[in-house]
């Protein structure tokens, strides 16, 4: 009996304390030092496998190595569609486990507002980053992105939810996180970039289901791009 009441005690304050619905414009998630250990958990709406999507969020971090910036995994399969920096000014997509990779130039350090869509029907990617289109690429035309995912912000996930290598990890800030089931149009991207998303149906960082875990805190945004 003794047991259940600490479980129960357990269960509710992780409930009040991790998970939580928040509007977080204005703020971001800081992820303060490297780890294996803290990450933030976002719970999408989605039931749906995806054909179409768009996904823009703001980094802020002062690394120069490799870092995952959105880790989206499905089970029995990691990288099911995965957004990794490589390094200045070279940023990689994964679907279902293929990838591609633009390069562009990017001011180090420095803000950056990135977006990325992909359509199934074509495969083509596209990339903006500070509100400028990177050059387009192709990949897994015909393919479906899977869920249920786990996505993970500021580790890399080489398993559903875990299996997180320092080395791959986030170490800064990231903020106005939104994603669609659908292309956004050039001038859709240009009204994510001034901070006017258009109905993020999936993940809205205004309307945000997430948990977080380890050390991350929540801060005010002082910095724009
Ligand atoms: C995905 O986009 C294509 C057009 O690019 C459209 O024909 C298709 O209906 C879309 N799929 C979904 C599920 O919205």
């Amino acid at each position: 009996m003794d047991k259940l009441l600490l479980w129960m005690a357990v269960f509710t304050s992780l409930l009040s304390e991790a998970f939580a619905q928040t509007d977080l414009n204005w703020k971001v998630f800081v992820f303060p030092r490297e780890s294996e250990t803290d990450y933030v958990k976002l719970i999408p709406r989605l039931e749906k496998p995806l054909q179409n999507f768009t996904l823009c969020f703001r980094a802020y971090s002062d690394l120069s190595r490799s870092q995952s910036l959105f880790s989206y995994s499905v089970k029995g399969r990691d990288n099911e569609l995965l957004i990794y920096k490589e390094k200045v000014g070279q940023y990689s997509l994964y679907i279902g486990h293929s990838k591609v990779t633009v390069h562009g130039i990017e001011e180090h350090p420095s803000p950056i507002h990135f977006c990325t869509s992909w359509e199934s029907s074509s495969g083509i990617a596209e990339f903006w980053v500070n509100g400028k289109p990177w050059v387009k690429k192709g990949l897994q035309r015909g393919y479906t992105v899977k869920s249920p995912p786990s996505i993970v912000l500021g580790q890399e996930q080489d398993a559903y939810g875990g299996g997180f290598d320092k080395a791959q990890s986030f170490v800064g800030e990231i903020a106005d996180l939104y994603m669609w089931d659908s292309v956004l149009t050039p001038d859709d991207i240009l009204s994510v970039d001034s901070g006017s998303p258009p109905n993020p149906n999936i993940l809205d960082w205004r309307d945000l289901n997430y948990e977080t875990n380890g050390y991350v805190a929540i801060k005010p945004r002082v910095w724009n791009n």
